[in-house]
């Protein structure tokens, strides 16, 4: 995993925790780096696991939650620090429709050694979408807090409902997104 991520994670322990609890998941966990992460080093995730599964403790709040609440987080940076990825694109669905054949491949030019899940997406008759995601690295949860970030992040009101499949080697689960339609009471 590349060590923006696990910065972008430390900076919203700081913010939404503190600095003592940023020290001590970091002393509590094994870490090749001692929390010393360069933007552009590659680190086993294993170690973002580690580090939420001892905030979680911390905090009493279920790594799930955590993982969601990071990738929320995460999406909202990314529109700062990788603006051009998410500017110009005119809707939740037409971002997530350019992230595997697009986004992420661009991602991998930047960082070589990047560590990319795949997402097939699927566009429904009713206007839904369905996004398979597939990674050795068991981080749906993650995965579903980023969608949650793209949908804040558009403004667009969409329901998000998850099935895990099996899978014994990582994730493998389907998201479906559907657009909430508007009521008019009047
Ligand atoms: C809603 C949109 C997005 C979703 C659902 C998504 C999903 C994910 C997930 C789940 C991972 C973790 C790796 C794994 O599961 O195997 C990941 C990694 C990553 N994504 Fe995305 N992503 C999205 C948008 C973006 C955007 C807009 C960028 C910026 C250009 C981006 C850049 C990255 C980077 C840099 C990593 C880390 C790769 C590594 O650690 O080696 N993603 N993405």
């Amino acid at each position: 995993m590349k060590g923006i991520v696990f910065r972008e994670f430390i900076a919203m322990v700081e913010t939404q925790f503190s600095l003592e609890m940023v020290d001590a998941i970091i002393t509590e966990s094994t870490l090749q780096t001692d929390g010393a992460y360069t933007s552009v080093g590659t680190y086993p995730y294993e170690e973002m696991l580690e580090l939420v599964s001892h905030l979680s403790t911390r905090t009493a709040i279920p790594v799930p939650d955590l993982l969601r609440a990071f990738g929320r987080h995460l999406f909202q940076r990314f529109s700062v620090i990788h603006a051009s990825y998410i500017v110009n694109q005119s809707s939740a669905l037409a971002l997530l429709r350019m992230l595997d054949g697009h986004i992420h491949v661009e991602v991998r030019k930047l960082y070589s050694d990047a560590e990319l899940p795949s997402f097939n997406c699927e566009e429904q008759a009713d206007g839904s979408m369905v996004l398979i995601y597939r990674s050795k690295r068991a981080l749906a949860d993650f995965a579903q807090g980023l969608l949650e970030g793209c949908i804040a992040y558009f403004n667009e009101p969409m329901q998000i409902a998850r099935q895990d499949l099996p899978d014994h080697t990582g994730s493998h689960t389907r998201f479906t997104l559907t657009k909430i339609a508007h009521v008019n009471l009047a």
